[in-house]
């Protein structure tokens, strides 16, 4: 298998990811439900993970990390805990569904949503960014790389400007965290919102919410038991036990924690320059191949490592099941979960194939893809 859907979820794990799964599932306990050893231990590992979490991207308190299930979760967490009728948000049209159909709820019921076109191919749309913001406007979400086409996003000045105007900014890093530096010591971004199965290369199950000081307390999505304050019948309202009700899924927290001590020692800077070089390769020997089309620029320098592709008019979905039974790519068709980034490109109908390598993929795996992509085109179109 030659595996190019990193962009769904990374493959494969740092081998530690496995040992600490196992170690963790054997702890015994439930972390912070129990005074006795093997719940302490669970809990200790917990708050391990939570404190790499906070200084891995440079925020100073951990207890504004909060576990989640995966991005969505996260994602669904800030909105809704975040806006209420009668509020207005801006966003982008490169959004994952994980953004644009909570906001799709919030405005059927009274949030007011303006959504900016940006397109890949072209300047970022300042005037109508800055044009859109209203009395009433809360809150900018954004994604910093498109899962479409890896186009990432001016965060800093989307966050200044926000700021600007008085309003929160909430950024959508589930392609870019654990492959960019995110620092949110410099960065003007109030949440941010991560998967912890992707870039971060730890289990799916696992992700988080980072809430900066400044954002007043969020409403839960959740209410129950946290073990804390346990004698009251009203949800703790200090962070994180106020947005983490319920069994922590410590199992995954502990592959995570064991995915960061890869990352830490690999150095995020070395893991993007190869994703950047084997994405730069994947592109130059795809625009040479006649019949392809590819969306979102041709500098793997300005992208998150995804290259999105049509061979003429061939069904994507078709184009990669072939890919898959001639060669044995992985790689992802369709609309990828983010139909407003392919109307912004004209391929809601066709949808586009998606390679995502990762720092584990190799040249000679990319050399072969673009052997199968070009056979394709030869013999299909
Ligand atoms: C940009 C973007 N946002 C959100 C998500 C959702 O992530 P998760 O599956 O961890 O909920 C994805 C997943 O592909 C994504 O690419």
């Amino acid at each position: 298998m030659i595996y190019l859907d990193n962009a769904a979820t990374t493959w494969p794990k740092p081998t530690g990811v496995q040992q600490a799964m196992l170690e963790a599932l054997n702890l015994g306990g439930n972390a912070g439900r129990g005074g006795h050893a093997a719940s302490l231990k669970a809990q200790r590992l917990v708050h391990q993970v939570r404190e790499d979490l906070c200084r891995f991207f440079g925020t100073d308190d951990p207890t504004q990390v909060i576990f989640t299930h995966n991005a969505t979760h996260a994602l669904n967490q800030a909105l809704f805990g975040l806006l209420q009728p009668g509020d207005h948000v801006i966003t982008s049209s490169l959004e994952h569904n994980a953004v644009t159909r909570p906001l799709k709820v919030l405005a059927d019921q009274g949030v007011e949503v303006t959504e900016i076109m940006v397109h890949p191919d072209q300047e970022f749309p300042w005037a109508e960014l800055d044009q859109a913001f209203q009395g009433n406007t809360k809150l900018v979400v954004t994604v910093h790389a498109s899962n479409v086409t890896g186009t990432l996003l001016p965060v800093e000045q989307i966050g200044r400007i926000a700021h600007r105007h008085g309003a929160l900014y909430l950024l959508d890093a589930s392609q870019t965290a654990g492959v960019f530096p995110l620092d949110l010591g410099q960065l003007p971004v109030d949440l941010l919102a991560f998967p912890g199965h992707k870039g971060l290369l730890g289990p799916q199950g696992t992700g988080g919410l980072i809430v900066k000081s400044k954002v007043k307390p969020l409403k839960p999505l959740l209410y129950g038991g946290t073990g804390s304050v346990s004698e009251s019948d009203e949800q703790p309202d200090f962070l994180p036990d106020a947005l983490e009700s319920g069994t922590l899924n410590v199992v995954g927290i502990a592959g995570l924690g064991a995915a960061m001590s890869y990352l830490k020692a690999q150095g995020l800077k070395q893991i993007q320059e190869r994703e950047q070089a084997l994405c730069q390769r994947l592109i130059d020997g795809l625009k040479e191949i006649p019949h392809l089309i590819l969306y979102g620029g041709f500098r793997a320098s300005s992208k998150a490592s995804i290259v999105s592709f049509n061979i003429g008019d061939l069904d994507s979905t078709f184009v990669a099941y072939t890919l898959e039974q001639t060669a044995g790519i992985v790689a992802r068709a369709g609309l990828h979960c983010a139909p407003h980034a392919h109307k912004t490109l004209g391929t809601l109908e066709q949808g586009t194939v998606r390679f995502s390598p990762s720092h584990f993929t190799t040249e000679a795996e990319i050399d072969r893809t673009l052997e199968a992509v070009k056979t394709v085109a030869r013999d299909l179109v």
